[in-house]
This record gives structure tokens, sequence and C-alpha cells, in this order.
């Protein structure tokens, strides 16, 4: 599906230093680093594509929307202080151990809080646990579960032995997921779309869209896969096929307030 809100590339979040020795044999002491907080980019990264039948994909759209919709319930804030910080969050090991084995679970408690210390009391922050070992080339995501009260359980499977590093970063805090949520919600009219068509020598570019409010003649392109249509202006005297390409360019509005970008801002 094509979204028309735009979500910034660079991100920077929270991250979690921490490294811990998983044993083979029982009995062992374990090496645990002091955890803290630094402030590190990340990236986000576009989830694989579907493959299904259309009517299962519709209704399959339909349930993830709506899920979607009662995940991410309206967060209005006043000011920024308010929404959850990376830097003020704690995070601790949950029932530490003495010596980790291949196969145990690390679980980790993270306490989420905003930028005045205070303690959050609802959930929605968009986290991203991860452990790896570069010098094995080994990673791993963790599990997170909200508690919806501020608090979130962080859960990893230690797959290998030797040194790990856990690390959760804060990508979006709650109010920046809801406030992108409603934004993409608003419409697909934040991007202008123009397609060029060719014929012979003659070359002509029109309006195209995924909905397209036009009383002229209209060019249907179908995505066989999701059965998704966009739709261009039809050239005069020239076929639909004659489309060559298209480009895209943003529209200078944005359905975000000036207090939700400053979320973004990094
Ligand atoms: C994090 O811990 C390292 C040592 O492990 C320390 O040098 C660094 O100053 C700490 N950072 C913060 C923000 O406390
Ligand atoms: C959050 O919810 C969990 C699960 O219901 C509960 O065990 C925990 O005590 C709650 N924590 C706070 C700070 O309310
Ligand atoms: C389509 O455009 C007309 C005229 O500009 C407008 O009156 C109508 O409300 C529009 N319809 C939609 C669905 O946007």
């Amino acid at each position: 599906m094509l979204s028309s809100t735009l979500i910034p590339q660079s991100l920077l979040g929270f991250s979690l230093s921490c490294s811990l020795f998983i044993w083979t044999t029982p009995k062992m002491p374990i090496s645990l680093h002091h955890w803290n907080f630094t402030m590190k980019p990340s990236c986000p990264e576009v989830p694989p594509h579907p493959v299904a039948s259309s009517a299962e994909t519709e209704l399959r759209i339909e349930r993830t929307m709506e899920k979607l919709d009662q995940l991410t319930p309206p967060r209005p804030f006043t000011h920024r202080v308010t929404t959850t910080s990376a830097a003020h969050s704690t995070a601790s090991i949950l029932h530490p151990g003495d010596a980790y084995r291949r196969g145990d679970q690390l679980d980790i408690l993270l306490e989420a809080r905003d930028h005045l210390g205070h303690k959050k009391t609802d959930g929605g922050d968009f986290l991203r646990a991860r452990m790896s070992s570069p010098a094995l080339k080994a990673g791993a995501s963790g599990k997170v579960t909200d508690l919806n009260n501020g608090t979130y359980l962080v859960s990893f499977t230690l797959f290998w032995e030797g040194w790990v590093s856990p690390s959760l970063l804060l990508i979006h805090p709650s109010e920046g997921v809801s406030a992108l949520w409603r934004a993409r919600n608003q419409g697909y009219d934040r991007v202008i779309f123009t397609g060029h068509f060719a014929r012979g020598t003659s070359h002509v570019n029109t309006d195209c869209a995924l909905v397209l409010n036009s009383s002229t003649e209209l060019c249907e392109y179908l995505d066989t896969q999701d059965q998704e249509a966009f739709y261009c202006v039809r050239p005069p005297h020239m076929p639909c096929a004659a489309l060559t390409h298209m480009h895209s360019q943003n529209k200078d509005v944005s359905y975000l307030s000036k207090q939700e970008w400053r979320l973004f801002d990094r």
C-alpha cells in the first residue's frame, strides 16, 4: 500500500548498552556491564510485501487496519516534554540469573518516562529490541510486550553462546506513532503523481493518483498481486499502454501540527 505520510529517514532512539556472556554449561558467572542509555541513530525498514489471493488480502487488510486503529488511539499532548523520552526511561533485567545458558530467556522491564522524568501511564511507544554479537555476525530480535501502563516487557531468547549485546531503541514515542497514524489516514493527496505518456514523437504528462477526482476518461492500472488500482487521466489520442513512467513530488502540506513535527525533529 502506498502511504501519503512521510516518515523521517534519519531517526534517533535510545540504545541500551549492556553485554552478557552466554554459556553452554551451567553455574558459570555472568559478566554484566552496567546499563545506560545513549543516543544512537536508527533507520526504519520496509516490511516485506504480502502474497495472497485478493479476497483474502482484502479481509486481512481490513482486519489489520481495525487492529491498528485500536492499537493507535489518539494521544493528544500539549508539549513535547510530556512525551516519552529515551534518555529518561529506564530498563532493568528481571530476575537476573548467576549465569545464562544457551536457550535461556532474558527478560527486561522497561519503564517509560517523559522528558520531565515522570512515569508514563499508557503504552503505545514504538520500540525495537535486538541483540547481537558482531564478532559472530549474529543477531536476533527480542519480543516487546506492551503492558499498556507505561511499562514494557522485552524478552530475548539467548540463541547462541558468547558475548551478546541487547539493544532497545525508541523509534517513536506513542504520541508520534498516533500522530503519524492519524496523518496517514487523512488522505493520499499529499503526494502529486504525474504520469508520462509517449507515443511516436509526442509526449504528454497527466495527473495520476490512487483516487482521482476527474470527469475526464481515466486509465486504470491494476496490480494483480494485491488488486490495488492506480489511475491516470488518459491523454487524448493515446492508449493507456503508452504510459512509460511516473514521477512524484510532495505537496507543501502536512497533516501534522507544528507540535507533532517536533517529535520527528532530530
Ligand atoms: C555509559 O557507560 C559507559 C561505560 O560503560 C560510560 O563511559 C558512559 O559515560 C555512559 N554514558 C552515560 C550517558 O551515562
Ligand atoms: C503494569 O501492568 C502489569 C501487568 O498488568 C503489572 O504487573 C504492573 O504492576 C503494572 N505496572 C505499573 C507501574 O502500573
Ligand atoms: C470532486 O470534485 C468536485 C469539483 O471539484 C467536487 O465538488 C467534489 O466534491 C469532488 N469529489 C470528491 C470525492 O472529492
